[in-house]
């Protein structure tokens, strides 16, 4: 019988086993590799000290291919809570060390297991991933636990945020779970995600191809949308989870933390009642007139890369997080597409779910015509920014600073679809159709006819302008709440968040729409 003494020595033995993870040799190699352990993201993640580890002796069970005689305290995946700016959140960091940080079947339940108790909770999950995919040695168990998370992603999808970083070659099933959650964040250089690797894809379809190319950060960052964040490492990618943090509630019955704000909210900016240019076809970036208005300039960009002619992202007015949507004139005119309508949609949902009020910032001349996206259905895709804006029950600030026509006028949080607050700068244009190609439409006929049919379409063109092309008329029907003056409009934008900061809508009961996917 050994004393209490030295059962705590083997206690602390055990706990200094299970904290090398697959051994000395495979953490070098791991930092070889440019990648942190397990254990020192979670050290970057959480508040120093924060960290309650649980599960630490769970081993893998399968007996298959000699795995008996391979067994590693924790197995693949350390799992706990700490805090992160002080609130609780749960955490899993597959460790790469252990059998490339494969999901066994115990790993699952490890990862399960916090993820019940973040549910009940009400507390954000937070997976920093770095895996090989399902064990290949335990073949239906850890297929059958992969299941058991994707379920638990989904029923936990709109109650508690998660997020998931991607910090390693990550395949498969480990895929799947981050494409499940609200946000992915990748690091260049060392995180890729695919289905199947560049040998599988080879042996497949023939094609060679490199992970980078395959599902490197970039890739994923600007041409598939998978990926919300592109960080330039590891480190940077953590930073960005704890920055998104800030702007979310732990849940969603709370509301996002609040600051204390230290820009005055009556804060005025000359800039902007220059900032868009006396020619409709010149462009401004829009993420000047962003910078102007929000707490400090500080904006929290989400998919940056990815359809940059929509531009989502959080920013707080008066210490309160929001959520923004705003086309882009300097992309493509701002022109709505498939890409950003999925783009948004995605954002205007989150959001919603978790009781963070929308600013629309418009300046959209329509939805890109042509077979493109015809054949990309851009139908379905348009109608699913269409119904996020008009399922979300959040308050809606809108703010029209030039072009607001057709279709994509009623998408951008039009009034119809619930706009609480609908403001526009003197400068807009809310209208079916730009003058142009309006006249094009009304006088094809009369100008084939006239003796100077440039002359008749230009004096056509004016008096379309002259009734449609400005604000007032949308404002004559109470379609626009006010006209503001450009400079003033973080001030009204702020009253109108505070209005609204009681705001109580629901839908009508149902099981759940059906959003056009
Ligand atoms: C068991 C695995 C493993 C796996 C990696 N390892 N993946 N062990 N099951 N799925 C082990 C390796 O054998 C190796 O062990 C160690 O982890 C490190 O892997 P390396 O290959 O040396 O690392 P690297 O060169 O960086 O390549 C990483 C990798 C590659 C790209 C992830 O290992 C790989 O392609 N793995 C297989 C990916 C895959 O196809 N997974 C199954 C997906 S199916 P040693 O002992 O040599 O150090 C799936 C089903 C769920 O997930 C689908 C749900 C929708």
């Amino acid at each position: 019988m050994s004393t209490q003494l030295e059962k705590i020595q083997e206690l602390i033995a055990k706990r200094e086993q299970a904290r090398l993870g697959g051994g000395q040799k495979a953490i070098d190699k791991q930092h070889e590799r440019g990648k942190y352990t397990a254990r020192e993201r979670i050290a970057q993640l959480l508040d120093e000290g924060s960290f309650e580890e649980l599960d630490m002796f769970v081993t893998h069970r399968c007996h298959n291919f000699g795995q008996e005689k391979k067994s590693f305290l924790g197995d693949g995946v350390v799992t706990g809570y700490g805090t992160v700016e002080g609130r609780l959140v749960y955490v899993f960091a597959q460790d790469f060390t252990v059998f490339g940080g494969s999901l066994s079947e115990t790993m699952a339940l490890k990862i399960c297991k916090i993820m019940d108790l973040a549910m009940e909770m009400g507390a954000p999950v937070i997976g920093l991933n770095d895996s090989g995919g399902a064990r290949i040695q335990e073949g239906i168990n850890a297929l059958a636990g992969y299941a058991e998370i994707f379920q638990r992603n989904i029923l936990a999808s709109g109650v508690i945020p998660q997020i998931s970083a991607i910090l390693g070659p990550c395949a498969g099933g480990a895929v799947y779970s981050p494409a499940l959650t609200d946000f992915t964040i990748m690091a260049k250089g060392i995180s890729y995600m695919f289905l199947t690797g560049p040998k599988v894809v080879k042996t497949v379809t023939g094609e060679d191809v490199t992970q980078e190319d395959l599902g490197g950060a970039s890739i994923h960052a600007s041409k598939s949308g998978v990926a919300h964040f592109a960080a330039e490492d590891g480190e940077e990618a953590i930073k960005i989870v704890r920055k998104l943090l800030s702007y979310i509630p732990s849940n969603n019955l709370e509301d996002a933390p609040a600051t204390e704000c230290t820009d005055p909210i009556d804060r005025t900016e000359d800039l902007l009642n220059e900032i868009v240019p006396e020619s409709p076809n010149r462009p401004y970036d829009m993420y000047q007139v962003i910078g102007a208005i929000v707490d400090n300039g500080e904006f929290l960009e989400v998919q940056r890369d990815y359809a940059r002619n929509i531009i989502i992202g959080f920013a707080r007015f008066n210490g309160r997080s929001v959520g923004i949507v705003a086309n882009q004139p300097k992309v493509l005119a701002g022109v709505l597409d498939s890409n950003a309508s999925r783009k948004g949609a995605r954002f205007v949902r989150f959001c919603d779910a978790f009781n963070i009020p929308l600013v629309t910032l418009v300046d959209v001349p329509g939805f890109l015509p042509g077979t493109g996206q015809e054949y990309n259905g851009v139908i379905l895709h348009g109608a699913k920014l269409l119904y996020a804006y008009g399922e979300a029950t959040v308050p809606k600030v809108t703010v029209t600073l030039r072009k607001s026509y057709g279709g994509s006028h009623i998408v951008m949080s039009c009034k119809q679809l619930r706009g609480d607050m609908n403001y526009a700068w003197p400068s807009a244009e809310i209208a079916v159709m730009g003058g142009a190609g309006a006249v094009e439409v009304l006088y094809a006929k009369e100008a084939k006819t006239a003796e100077d049919p440039k002359a008749l379409l230009a004096e056509k063109e004016k008096e379309y302008n002259d009734l449609f092309c400005n604000p007032y008329n949308a404002a004559k029907y109470g379609y626009i709440d006010d006209v503001i003056e450009p400079r003033n409009t973080r001030f009204r934008v702020i009253r109108a968040l505070q209005q609204l900061a009681t705001k109580r809508v629901t839908n009508p009961a149902k099981k759940h729409g059906n959003i056009p996917l």
